[in-house]
């Protein structure tokens, strides 16, 4: 469905998908849970989900004879600190507004995780009061134009690669990695489970896996506590996605399968369900989901293996999308574990 997109390659290759053997034990034996880890999917900056999307969009930004990479999120966003890494590695500037999407505890959150090493690997950060939204901002808009204004030559990418034109790709490609994956495999996953915010990574799967009717199989859990705005954004990236890939088919609202059950008290701030979440699949695991994101997916999926939402027998693929640099900003949070 990609073939004729330009990408530029950012990560490894395909990324790994492992049982995790010791939670679906823990959670009853009756469904098989699996991981794919896009969070180790590069060498750039501990990698994620960002780095699919970019490999789409990375191509015309160098055709556009851009010098500097503008982009957006919250002070602990990954996906500036990804956009941080590309800019380096594709010898372009880089130029970030980090919002106060997050009311914290900690004293050092704009200084630890992916701020910190947004500022180590040279990107201009500057820190804005504005709270959450996942739309288009005005201080991303003024940074473009300030940009302009030194003579630098921006190239504009929205919070979380999300509202570009080809932000929907890379996730599209998602899909079909899965189902060569599942040949090798020898069986398919009955359900697929993303952390949804901006809407392109769940857009992107809902696209590739819509190809053999598996659209309504990727189960978006909310963590941006704003449901009706992420999910009206997944809709209007999917279809504009559908269209780009030439999907032959019409991608209605019941595509989207959003659940807001687990994004409480608000975006970035987890409740004790998710702190729980995070531990168990850590201690269990060994494997590491942040308080903003992963943590809310894990914690709504175990949720529902625990409710009974997955047929006995199910197969779950649950995206590892990434975001770990967040948890140090969460110390007090995680002070005795
Ligand atoms: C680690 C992590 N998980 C999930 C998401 C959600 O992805 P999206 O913004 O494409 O909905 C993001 C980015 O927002 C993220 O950084």
């Amino acid at each position: 469905m990609l073939e004729k997109f330009a990408r530029y390659p950012l990560t490894f290759g395909p990324t790994h998908i492992e049982k995790l053997e010791r939670l679906s034990k823990h959670l009853g034996g009756k469904v098989e849970i699996f991981a794919k880890r896009e969070d180790c999917n590069s060498g750039l900056a501990f990698g994620g989900n960002k780095l699919r999307k970019l490999e789409y969009i990375i191509p015309d930004a160098i055709a556009s004879n851009a010098d500097t990479l503008v982009s957006i999120g919250g002070v602990q966003s990954n996906h500036t600190r990804m956009v941080a890494a590309v800019a380096a590695k594709i010898g372009m500037k880089c130029r970030l507004v980090q919002e106060s999407w997050v009311p914290h505890e900690d004293a050092v959150y704009d200084r630890v995780g992916n701020i910190l090493l947004s500022r180590v690997m040279g990107a201009d950060v500057r820190l804005v009061d504005d709270g959450f939204d996942i739309g288009i901002r005005k201080s991303w808009e003024q940074a473009i134009e300030e940009v302009k204004a030194k003579g630098g030559k921006p190239y504009a990418i929205p919070a979380g690669a999300s509202v570009h034109k080809y932000g929907g790709l890379g996730y599209v490609g998602f899909a079909e990695e899965v189902r060569a994956q599942e040949k090798e495999l020898g069986f398919s996953f009955d359900y697929i489970v993303v952390c949804t915010v901006t809407g392109s990574t769940h857009a992107g799967m809902l696209v590739g896996f819509a190809a053999d009717g598996r659209a309504r199989n990727v189960i978006g859990i909310d963590a941006s506590f704003t449901p009706a705005q992420t999910k009206a954004q997944v809709l209007s990236i999917a279809r504009n996605t559908a269209d780009l890939v030439e999907l032959g088919r019409d991608i209605v609202e019941d595509d989207v399968v959003l659940l807001e059950d687990y994004a409480y008290p608000a975006y970035g701030v987890p409740s004790d369900a998710t702190k729980e979440a995070i531990r168990l699949c850590a201690r269990l695991e060994g494997m590491i989901t942040d308080p903003v994101y992963e943590g809310k997916s894990m914690q709504g999926m175990i949720d529902l293996v625990q409710k009974g939402f997955f047929p006995a027998g199910s197969k779950v693929l649950y995206a590892h999308l990434g975001g770990a640099p967040a948890i140090n900003g969460y110390a007090y949070t995680f002070r005795n574990g």
